[in-house]
């Protein structure tokens, strides 16, 4: 199978109350362990690159490492995602160059301008059968080294939607219902809660339309309790408790981003690595370690948070 668009994954997902797992993609070790975990559990899975990935590592590397986990596991759909799209240039950029799906976030900007990107996102993808992500309602955290405060954050209006889908054509929308960026979502001894009737609200506005959630890291602790216990400092690390996700994911949200935990994964890894073997200098010892992680933290979440095994 080639790689393909988020389309038919989505219907499916709506259909049988679970959502997709969006992962992303920054070099090889972390391609192989999202791949490896959903070709281990049957799963369908999206590997997104945000504009950092694409500049650390070069977008043309990413394409082809997709490429290539879909030559070795052609039984499992895989899309290839733009996350963050900050422009038209940027999503033009990977629609001309492999993406199967692209985010246009113009989340920032007004009403009226987050309409006239989207829309003109959507129409250049939908020429080459790219699909469209776009979002409504500001999410906390950081993103891109751009980093909105909490009280700046701002749940999505369910008033706007049906308008912003109608004239943008967008395939699908991520809304701000209490997820953020980052691993620092809360501060300790504050109660996590998704606003659920924001999204219960949503869908029904919009019956049978994939919606997405962001920031939807749940920082597992004991991948925190290995990086603090070989040296590091990670200090009131905090996400968002699985079960409110797993509830999230029965209704109309299709796609759940995670990132922030796969990076605790590779770091408690290696750190793990480091300490127990400190003669070791090859990178494929301390990586293998690394990509472990990964795989286990991808393999949990399709298994216990998405539900989205076996469904291929
Ligand atoms: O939305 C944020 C993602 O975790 C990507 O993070 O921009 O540091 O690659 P990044
Ligand atoms: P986390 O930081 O919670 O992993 O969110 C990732 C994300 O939303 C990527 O777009
Ligand atoms: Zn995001």
């Amino acid at each position: 199978m080639a790689l393909v668009t988020t389309k038919e994954m989505f219907e499916k997902a709506y259909a049988g109350g679970y959502a997709i797992g969006a992962f992303n993609v920054n070099n090889m070790e972390i391609v192989q362990a999202i791949t490896d975990a959903a070709a281990a559990t049957r799963s369908p899975v999206i590997l997104q690159a945000s504009a950092g990935a694409r500049k650390y590592a070069n977008s043309i590397y990413l394409v082809k490492l997709v490429e290539a986990a879909v030559a070795l596991h052609p039984e499992i759909p895989m899309a290839l995602h733009l996350d963050h799209g900050a422009d038209f240039a940027v999503c033009k950029d990977c629609i001309d160059s492999g993406f199967t799906s692209v985010m246009i976030d113009y989340s920032s900007h007004s009403f009226e301008e987050n309409v006239e990107e989207s829309r003109k996102v959507a129409e250049y993808a939908h020429k080459y059968g790219v699909v469209v992500e776009a979002e409504l309602g500001t999410l906390a955290g950081v993103e891109d080294e751009v980093s909105v405060e909490s009280d700046k954050a701002m749940y999505t209006d369910p008033n706007q939607v049906e308008e912003f889908v109608k004239s943008t054509g967008v395939d699908s929308l991520a809304i701000a219902i209490g997820t953020s960026h980052g691993a620092f979502k809360f501060k300790p001894g504050q109660n996590p809660k998704l606003r659920l009737d924001i999204l219960e609200e949503v869908s029904r506005r919009l019956p049978g339309f994939p919606i997405v959630l962001h920031g939807s890291s749940s920082v597992p602790q004991e991948y925190v309790k290995i990086i603090n216990a070989n040296g590091g400092a990670l200090k009131d690390a905090i996400g968002i408790p699985e079960e409110q996700l797993r509830e999230a994911a029965k209704g109309a949200v299709c796609k759940i981003n995670i990132d922030s935990d796969l990076r605790l994964g590779m770091t408690a890894g290696i750190r793990e690595h480091f300490i127990a073997h400190p003669e070791h200098f090859d990178p494929r010892q301390y990586l293998t370690d690394g990509r472990k992680y990964v795989q286990d933290i991808v393999e949990h979440k399709i298994i216990h948070v998405l539900g989205s095994d076996n469904t291929i």
